[in-house]
């Protein structure tokens, strides 16, 4: 087992990351001082761990809600069904959620958290590798929005983070490599030599190796906590944390959400900013066509739906998080491992890039 700490203060939490912790309840139950505990988790989830994490919390009064399961469900209406739970069973604003399941049930149960009685306490149990490595940390709860991918949300810190590495091994590949996506990021990002060991052992990760598993999973959550740590509410740092995502969020809701893994849209993203880094002078060449082949090595898509156009992604990328007076900001690479928030870049290299990916 090992630990980290997202250093904020008064409001500082750990990640525990190791195999095994989901049968040890001292790990679980330390962070839950309350009396109610509702543990939310979604119908793929639920007949693999909910028991297991029901019995770790003792003699409370625990409840369990398990939430329709996809992409499709982050939002308002599933939302309320929580609001639903928590007030029929009369639940104070001493209560604790727990979050069982990916990045959908992190996100939505920690808006749920955010905005019941004006936030009540939440633990996250993320058990999707992208959870373990992104989602989970860092506190950006949402849901979506038709219109636009996470759009309505808060931020809301959790008590802690507890991910056990073995709850990987019922994980479908496609979801191991949608996650695998978000580790491939930290290496663009910030950590060159990260990078270099990831083409070196993706095998290794490929085949759950354990112990590769926890050396990318703390070398992510390493990064994550640094930069949140630095920048919790993304005033400048913690967008490079968004490498890739500009373009994949323009993915994710032209697909309409569900049938293109968010890791997967990522992927694409990345090789899109990559490539339009390099089409401004920011990065060699070879970089570009290592990345591709890292995606490619793990079976990630290195191009955007069929029929995808410009018009399409740009209609998508101006409801971004991102856009400042109308101008799409976008994360770009000065190098391998050093990204850089942009605004002030030709227009016509974004569309060079956007219709060549559209034509792929
Ligand atoms: P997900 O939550 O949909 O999980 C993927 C699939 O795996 C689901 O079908 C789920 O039921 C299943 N699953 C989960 N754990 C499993 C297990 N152990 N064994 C078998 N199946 C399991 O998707 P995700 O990739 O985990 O998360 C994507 C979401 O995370 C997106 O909504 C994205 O916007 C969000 N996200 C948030 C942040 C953040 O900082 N808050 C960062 C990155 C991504
Ligand atoms: N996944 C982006 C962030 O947490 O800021």
């Amino acid at each position: 087992m090992a630990t980290l700490t997202v250093d904020l203060g008064s409001r500082s939490y750990p990640i525990i990351v190791g195999s095994g912790l989901l049968a040890e309840p001292s790990t679980v139950s330390a962070y839950i001082p309350s009396d109610d505990v509702l543990v939310v988790t979604n119908e793929t989830v639920a007949p693999l761990y909910l028991d297991r994490v029901m019995g770790l919390l003792g003699n409370r009064r625990v409840i369990s809600q398990t939430l329709p399961d996809g992409e499709q469900y982050k939002s308002f209406e599933t939302l309320q069904r929580v609001f639903d739970t928590l007030l029929q069973s009369r639940f104070s604003r001493d209560a604790t959620l727990v979050a069982l399941g990916g990045g959908v049930i992190g996100d939505l149960v920690g808006f749920a958290a955010a905005c019941y009685q004006r936030g009540v306490s939440f633990v996250q149990i993320p058990t999707t590798l992208l959870a373990q490595v992104d989602s989970a940390v860092g506190g950006k709860t949402a849901v979506n929005h038709p219109a636009g991918k996470n759009m309505i949300g808060a931020f809301h810190q959790p008590a802690c983070v507890i991910a056990d590495t073995d709850t990987l091994r019922t994980l479908e590949s496609r979801e191991l490599a949608a996650g695998i996506a978000e580790v491939i990021k930290y290496g663009l990002i910030r950590d060159r030599l990260f990078f270099e060991w990831l083409e070196s052992n993706m095998d290794h990760l490929l085949n759950c190796d354990q112990e590769a598993l926890q050396y990318v999973i703390m070398e992510s959550c390493r990064h994550k906590a640094e930069i949140v740590a630095n920048d919790e509410k993304e005033a400048g740092e913690r967008a490079i944390l968004n490498l890739g995502h500009t373009f994949g969020h323009a993915i994710e809701t032209a697909s309409g959400y569900g049938s293109w893994l968010h890791g997967e849209a990522v992927a694409v993203g990345m090789l899109m900013a990559v490539t339009m880094s390099e089409k401004l002078g920011w990065l060699d060449r070879q970089i570009v066509d290592r990345t591709r082949r890292l995606l490619l090595s793990v079976n990630l898509p290195v191009a955007p739906p069929q029929g995808m156009t410009a018009d399409d992604f740009l209609k998508h990328m101006s409801v971004d998080k991102k856009v400042v007076g109308g101008k799409i900001r976008l994360v770009l690479l000065h190098g391998l491992g050093c990204a850089k928030l942009v605004e002030d870049y030709p227009e016509e290299v974004l569309l060079q890039v956007l219709n060549e990916f559209s034509t792929i």
